[in-house]
């Protein structure tokens, strides 16, 4: 059970990402943004940063970011960049360049990104290229980058021909997460978040989905009790995943449970108007249904993970395009080899695996 302070806060918990002489600590607490400074300071060794943010996060939190940082001794730059996926291009990348050139960063300098994943793929890929790589950390203040997109060192932009095709993986040298700083967070984007939290209990841990199926009403009212410990959790399995697989040779694959047709869902329907968790959510319980129609997971499967998904006040069913638009979708997913792509099925609640599909197995007429 959590520990609460004096002030109420909730004790500070570390994890740890295993990747031998490239390990880090993802340091997760609740009202600690604070102390974030020295840690950074240490983690990095750098003697200036510059936070990247976008503007509603940066108005909120970059100067109680900043007055630690420089309680640290630091030398700190901010860079705001627009909200939005498509802030992801490499107009904004040359503009993240020119700002550090300006500031004159160097080899000892470090880039923090504060905000969500679209700050964070585009800072950390700013990080891993200028001058072949400088220091690097994440402080999300999104719940699906805490427990998803700032761990495990994935970065990257977008190019006109598709998401995610330039990027690195880039390993940071600390995640620092106040889940204090969800509380300006949409409940919309909360419930979108949590997608990622279910996915890590539905593939790894069958107790993590009963804690969540309990506790999923506090955990998105943010009660620091109810949800450091999920989010330690959610994170715990991330960064254990990541320590095995880097490079998403293997086991990796499995963070991809439900994302084959969501990626799909967010091609056709436009990134405005579905979050990627609420695609992530009606890819779940559709790879969930295909599972138990293929005969790997029992019949009841896909409606315990539905519940779950409802009870965080997810979408459930798959929008009503025509099959062909979904054949579509499936065949760009570049995850696919060949003309098979590795579909993430569950065994059961907490057990998950990859089978070889043609799109046309995968969304059957
Ligand atoms: N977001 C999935 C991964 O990091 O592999």
């Amino acid at each position: 059970m959590a520990v609460r302070k004096a002030s109420g806060a909730v004790k500070r918990r570390k994890i740890r990402v295993d990747l031998g002489d490239r390990s880090y600590p993802i340091q997760i607490g609740s009202g600690t943004l604070d102390e974030a400074g020295p840690a950074i300071a240490k983690a990095t060794g750098a003697s200036q940063v510059v936070i990247v943010t976008v503007p509603e996060v940066g108005k909120r939190y970059a100067a109680r970011l900043t007055r630690s940082l420089k309680s640290a001794g630091l030398k700190v730059h901010r860079v705001v960049v627009p909200d939005g996926d498509s802030t992801k291009n490499l107009r904004e990348l040359a503009r993240l360049y020119d700002a550090f050139l300006e500031f004159g960063l160097d080899r000892s300098s470090a880039v923090v990104a504060l905000g969500g994943g679209v700050v964070g793929d585009l800072a950390g890929f700013a990080a891993a290229s200028y001058l072949r790589g400088i220091g690097f950390v994440q402080v999300p203040t999104t719940i699906l980058s805490m427990v998803d997109a700032s761990i495990g060192g994935k970065t990257a932009v977008n190019l006109k021909q598709g998401k995610n095709l330039v990027g690195a993986f880039y390993q940071p040298s600390l995640v620092w997460i106040d889940i204090a700083t969800l509380r300006s967070l949409p409940a919309r984007q909360r419930a979108a978040g949590m997608a990622e939290v279910i996915k890590a209990g539905a593939i790894w841990d069958a107790r993590l989905f009963s804690k969540l199926e309990k506790n999923m009403k506090a955990a998105l009212s943010l009660d620091p009790v109810a949800l450091v410990p999920i989010l330690q959790r959610a994170c715990a399995i991330k960064a254990q995943i990541v320590s095995q697989d880097e490079r998403e040779a293997g086991v990796r694959i499995l963070l991809n449970f439900g994302h084959t047709l969501a990626h799909a869902v967010e091609k056709k329907l436009g990134y405005r108007k579905v979050l990627h968790g609420e695609a992530v959510a009606m890819g779940m319980v559709f790879a969930a249904k295909r599972s138990e129609e293929l005969g790997f997971a029992p019949d009841g499967t896909r409606e315990r993970l539905e519940n779950l998904i409802n009870l965080a006040g997810l979408p459930m069913a798959l929008p009503c395009f025509p099959r062909r638009a979904y054949l579509s979708g499936l065949q760009v997913d570049k995850k696919k080899t060949d003309k098979h792509i590795r579909f993430v099925v569950l065994h059961k609640i907490g057990k998950a695996d990859t089978v070889r599909l043609t799109p046309e197995e995968i969304y059957p007429a």
